[in-house]
């Protein structure tokens, strides 16, 4: 099976670059990586995005925390467009289970992205509030679960199996910390990765060998001591 990429980006310029690229089939943004990109208007600014990328997949968080509010912001980021994924996390900021708007939301056939998830638990219990025809996204974060010293691979692993009778369901590797991770997640079968556009760049030049790489290391040790005149 083949993993498909994502770029996981806000800022306009580079969006604007990498939806030309073929490799990258979608998009996913989140309030962070908007507000880094200096978004003031989140709907005026998710607008340009998505006229950037009319031809891709685009996944745009709500950023409500109670369920009313949330579902409102929801319900009004689908009519945006029809290649929306609604980004719905997988728990509010008090750590209460989304599992009532995520089943209202999937039976009115928007198409959700549902984030922030980390554990096979939490995938269990997102594949039993949804239906097996409208189209979800299972967004596991990997990297941000390493950085704490927790193997995401394991968990990766069940959700995958655990959704295997879902064809609408796709497992997602998020939050990239290294090219690599996109090897991981081709080998454990993820659907999708999405990727940092840096990131992107050093996986489009994948290949090199051993021996490349090791006089290219050294070549850079020799370039800089040279640059800064050391003598013993
Ligand atoms: C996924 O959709 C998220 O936007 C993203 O992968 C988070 O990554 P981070 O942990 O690098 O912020």
């Amino acid at each position: 099976m083949k993993t498909k990429i994502f770029c996981d980006i806000a800022e306009l310029d580079k969006i604007k670059k990498f939806s030309k690229k073929k490799i990258v089939k979608g998009f996913t943004t989140n309030p962070s990586l908007m507000r880094k990109a200096g978004a003031k208007d989140y709907k005026s600014y998710s607008k340009k995005i998505l006229k950037i990328c009319y031809n891709k997949f685009v996944s745009l968080e709500v950023f409500a925390d109670d369920y009313f509010s949330m579902k409102k912001q929801a319900l009004l980021i689908n009519t945006w467009g029809k290649n929306i994924y609604v980004k719905i996390p997988v728990v509010n900021s008090k750590g209460v289970f989304m599992g009532k708007i995520i089943k209202e939301l999937n039976n009115k056939n928007i198409k959700l992205n549902i984030t922030a998830v980390y554990t096979a638990k939490q995938t269990q219990r997102i594949l039993k509030s949804i239906n097996k025809k409208s189209k979800v996204i299972i967004s596991i974060f990997a990297g941000r679960a390493g950085d704490v010293g927790k193997d995401p691979v394991p968990e990766i692993k069940k959700s995958i199996a655990l959704s295997k009778k879902f064809k609408n369901v796709e497992i997602l590797w998020a939050s990239v910390r290294e090219p690599y991770n996109y090897i991981q997640a081709k080998q454990l079968g993820c659907h999708i990765i999405t990727i940092p556009p840096a990131i992107i760049e050093k996986i489009e030049n994948f290949g090199k060998s051993f021996q490349t790489l090791t006089t290219g290391t050294v070549r850079t040790f020799l370039i800089d001591s040279k640059k800064s005149k050391f003598k013993i």
